[in-house]
């Protein structure tokens, strides 16, 4: 009787290699932005690195084709270093080019996207959507243990104590801070994480999931004692604490709660809805889908332009928690996934805007070819998985026809990009 062979995994090479520390040339920036040199012949991607600088890096990691390694030092710097305005910097992994001066950061975003529209044969990129540079999220995901409040340190799980996250909005960290003072009650709840976000008016809620269950007591103290407004405790998937608040998005009527998915930038995200409405250019009899909807940030600004609107979500709460406040018959929340392979779309519809996760959103891209309407607006969080996409939009008959990115996460790697795509019909 044959039997089944033993999976073995192969102990690559790599993960034998030696560690080292040594100083490297720095060439250019990668995609992520971390430089790129090498060493003996082999790439290495190093943390904090600028091109034309000579560093002491150490390696953390190793692959077959490369090795990751830290910037200890900087020997010989570029002129574009600057000094990072947060102290947390050197320990947190929020943010990956502070020390990089702005101009030049949106000019390795504006070449990186230059280069994303040339691969796709595309158009001449409109002026990106710019904002503040710091001082912009209105949310912000922390972590606790042993009574401290803080982020979770780069490659590793350690909690690093936040006095000041410098992208965050001032009233955030004032909400931090009034936290981070409970340390007795901090250390009683363990360890866990807590959403911190701020609405309209400069409410600040809090959302907390704790990884230990607490006692009927503890629960109390949390309640009575924590400075902030709590929407939610959980352990693990258990509710323990619920109340009936909500926050409003800045600027508009979006109702949220922390922990609910939200575009982390207010004042970009006003710039964003402002182009997407240019570009899909409704007609008061249009209808139009918005995909991947969350809480209708789209949906709602669609809808004032007259047009008739379905939203659809993945996560049944944001889709109840955009039914509420609406008071329409023309936009319509349904909870549907969007990953399915067997995606039918409503027949009559004129226009797309979806906005994805980083995974993307290749099935509705195959099933918008199967059924073709007259225009799309793509937003993503990916390059990537926009290339992917829209190469598919183009080999279905779709036209790139505008595109442009805004700085959504100035500080860091990331960025949006926004692409339309026109079909004729017929
Ligand atoms: C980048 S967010 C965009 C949300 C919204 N458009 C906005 O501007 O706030 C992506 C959304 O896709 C939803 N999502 C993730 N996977 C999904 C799936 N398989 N089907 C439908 N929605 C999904 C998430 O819950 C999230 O609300």
């Amino acid at each position: 009787m044959s039997r089944l062979r033993e999976f073995k995994p192969k102990r690559s090479k790599a993960s034998v290699d030696k560690p080292w520390q040594d100083e490297i040339l720095i060439e250019r920036l990668a995609d992520d932005g971390r430089g790129v040199g090498k060493r003996q012949g082999k790439v290495v991607f190093v943390d904090r690195a600028l091109p034309g600088e000579t560093v002491v890096a150490k390696r953390y990691r190793s692959a077959k084709r490369f090795d990751e390694a830290e910037c200890l030092s900087v020997s010989v710097p570029a002129v574009e270093r600057i000094e990072p305005e947060c102290r947390h910097y050197a320990q947190c992994g929020g943010c990956q080019l502070q020390h990089l001066g702005y101009a030049s950061q949106v000019r390795f975003k504006q070449d990186l996207f230059d280069a994303l529209l040339a691969r796709l044969d595309g158009p001449v990129a409109e002026a990106p959507l710019l904002a503040e540079r710091f001082g912009y999220r209105h949310r912000l995901r922390l972590a606790f243990q042993a009574g401290v409040l803080g982020l979770r340190a780069a490659r590793s799980h350690e909690v690093v104590a936040l006095e000041c996250c410098e992208i965050s909005q001032p009233a955030l960290n004032k909400a931090v801070k009034a936290l981070a003072g409970q340390q007795e009650l901090l250390r009683a709840m363990y360890r866990g994480e807590v959403d911190l976000a701020l609405g309209e008016g400069g409410y600040c809620h809090c959302r907390i999931r704790l990884e230990k269950s607490p006692s009927a007591s503890l629960l109390d103290r949390m309640v009575s004692k924590i400075p902030i407004t709590i929407s939610e405790i959980k352990h693990k998937d258990n509710v323990l604490y619920s109340a009936d608040v909500s926050l409003q998005y800045p600027s508009s009527d979006t109702v949220f709660r922390p922990g609910d998915f939200t575009q982390v930038n207010p004042a970009i995200n006003a710039q964003l809805l402002q182009k997407v409405m240019d570009w899909l250019a409704p007609t008061p009899d249009a209808f139009i889908l918005d995909a991947f909807s969350g809480l209708g940030n789209f949906s709602r600004e669609l809808l004032a332009s007259g047009a008739r609107v379905l939203g659809l979500e993945g996560d049944a709460q944001m889709v109840a928690r955009a039914r509420e406040h609406v008071v329409s018959e023309r936009i319509t929340f349904r909870c549907q996934d969007l990953f399915s392979d067997s995606l039918e779309l409503p027949r009559d519809l004129d226009a797309v805007v979806l906005d994805p996760p980083r995974a993307g959103a290749e099935s509705l891209c195959r099933a918008l070819v199967r059924q073709p309407v007259e225009r799309v607006v793509y937003v993503s969080c990916d390059p990537s998985t926009l290339e992917r996409d829209a190469k598919l939009l183009q080999a279905g008959g779709y036209t790139l026809e505008a595109a442009c990115w805004a700085d959504m996460f100035p500080q860091t790697r990331h960025m949006e990009a926004v692409m339309l795509f026109t079909r004729s019909q017929g």
